[in-house]
């Protein structure tokens, strides 16, 4: 079976690009989970209920968060309802929750999310609450997907190593670049130190790129906006995963943009 996850998705371009790619994609490699991290789908910052019903009316089985997660107010009034989101697990006392579990016909799948503590406001071990959700899923499935969403490539790889046999995936976000680490963990568990971001081609990780030169030439503030006209891309990975055992058995990158345009057969 396959699990396709598509990277951070930032802002409107970022929503177009899912709309478009995510059904193609999905009819090309035939994913029995797709999971799409929408922490930056709202105009950069945050996700509303309509934005997670548009992702999951695209296709997406599960939308992840990361620190954004409460940027957008609105998030207070429907997390607890949205059954199909995940926010980080390792936030000390938070609505919502940081693990779903997936019935997709025969196949039952948790996904979990979680946030580095290097270089991002402190936050419950992640390393620990790993553990104890993992010990929770496998009561109900060997299939283990988790979003690591961390700043620091060390702190991702720590995770990696950290639960290599433990669950079938550890893909990390929010550096929304997309990192050619992709491997198979001895153990069998898929790895990606990020799998990038969906949405501006010409920007700078998403936010309009004169603003953060700006801000870098002169250190004077400047406030970062997500353009909404331009050239995209959209950043995904391919997991190949043996249901029984819930080990990865291949992982490959999805990047999709000008320079890369998606194939069709
Ligand atoms: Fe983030």
């Amino acid at each position: 079976m396959n699990i396709l996850f598509v990277g951070d998705v930032v802002g409107s371009m970022g929503r177009e690009m899912v709309k478009e790619y995510l059904p193609k994609l999905k009819a090309h490699y035939k994913p029995q989970i797709t999971i799409v991290n929408g922490e930056n789908s709202a105009g950069g910052r945050g996700i509303t209920e309509s934005i997670y019903k548009q992702l999951l009316e695209a296709g997406a089985n599960a939308v992840t968060l990361g620190n954004h997660a409460w940027d957008n107010k609105g998030i207070f009034d429907f997390i607890d309802t949205a059954k199909y989101m995940t926010r980080p697990a390792n936030f000390p006392e938070a609505p919502g929750t940081g693990m779903v579990f997936l019935r997709l016909n025969d196949i039952e799948a948790a996904v979990i999310n979680l946030q580095g503590r290097t270089f991002m406001p402190p936050l419950d071990c992640p390393f620990k609450k790993a553990e104890e959700l993992i010990e929770i899923a496998k009561t109900r499935t060997n299939i283990i997907f988790v979003d690591f969403h961390a700043e620091a490539t060390s702190e991702k790889q720590a995770m990696g190593w950290f639960l290599d046999g433990k669950v079938t995936a550890v893909i990390g976000t929010h550096t929304h670049v997309q990192t050619a680490d992709e491997r198979i963990l001895p153990a069998g568990t898929a790895y990606l130190t990020d799998v990038g971001m969906t949405g501006p081609y010409d920007e700078i990780l998403g936010m309009d790129k004169h603003a953060v030169l700006y801000r870098f030439q002169t250190s004077l503030p400047a406030r970062f906006e997500v353009p909404k006209t331009g050239r995209k891309q959209l950043s995904a990975c391919l997991i190949q995963v043996n249901k029984e055992t819930g080990k990865a058995r291949s992982i490959a990158r999805i990047m999709i943009n000008d320079d890369r345009p998606f194939f069709k057969d």
